[in-house]
């Protein structure tokens, strides 16, 4: 009986925890949750807030089922710009977004160049030419976790993102 509802009690821990996990995972995708995450970036350096797009997010969606069954990056037209982080584990929308966010400290803005390691998801998500953005989650068949977003209009790959 106790060993009965000992894994009872097991049991209803990790449902409890699986339950939570989704809903904290929900509530760092949603539309705006990616919005605050990139104008959060944008109004560190004085740059306009962007816009949801839903043509770019359901770009990124159908890229998004694309990737679930190949894996692979996806072909993306000239006019639109792309970030793409992947993880082993549930990355969320919010995650993706900051870890591209964090890049910052890499750019060296007088020289308007990256400094030690790649920061074109940073000048990207900072770039004063882009007005709008739409993303998208989603699990590939072997496991990893996508989160891809869309800018319209891309980054400038000359000029500095701001001034
Ligand atoms: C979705 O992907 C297919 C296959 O690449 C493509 O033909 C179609 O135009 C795409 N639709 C959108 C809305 O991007
Ligand atoms: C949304 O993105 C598309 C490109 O896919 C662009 O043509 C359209 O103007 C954008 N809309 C806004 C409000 O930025
Ligand atoms: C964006 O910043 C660059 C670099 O300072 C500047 O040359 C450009 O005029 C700015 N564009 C807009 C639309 O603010």
């Amino acid at each position: 009986m106790n060993s009965l509802n000992s894994s009872l009690a097991i049991y209803l821990i990790v449902i409890t925890l699986a339950l939570t996990l989704v809903h904290v995972s929900q509530a760092q995708n949603s539309h705006q949750d990616y919005l605050d995450a990139h104008n959060a970036a944008r109004a560190e350096v004085v740059v306009k807030p962007l816009k949801w797009n839903n043509t770019l997010e359901a770009f990124s969606r159908n890229t998004s089922i694309r990737r679930f069954s190949t894996c692979n990056a996806a072909q993306v037209p000239f006019e639109i710009g792309e970030n793409v982080g992947e993880a082993t584990f549930p990355l969320t929308g919010v995650e993706a977004v900051k870890l591209w966010a964090n890049e910052k400290s890499y750019y060296d803005y007088d020289k308007n160049e990256c400094v030690g390691r790649n920061c074109w998801h940073y000048i990207q998500v900072v770039s004063n030419l882009t007005v709008s953005v739409g993303c998208d989650r989603s699990q590939c068949k072997n496991g990893i976790w996508a989160i891809s977003c869309y800018y319209y209009p891309p980054c400038d790959i000359i000029n500095r993102p701001y001034d």
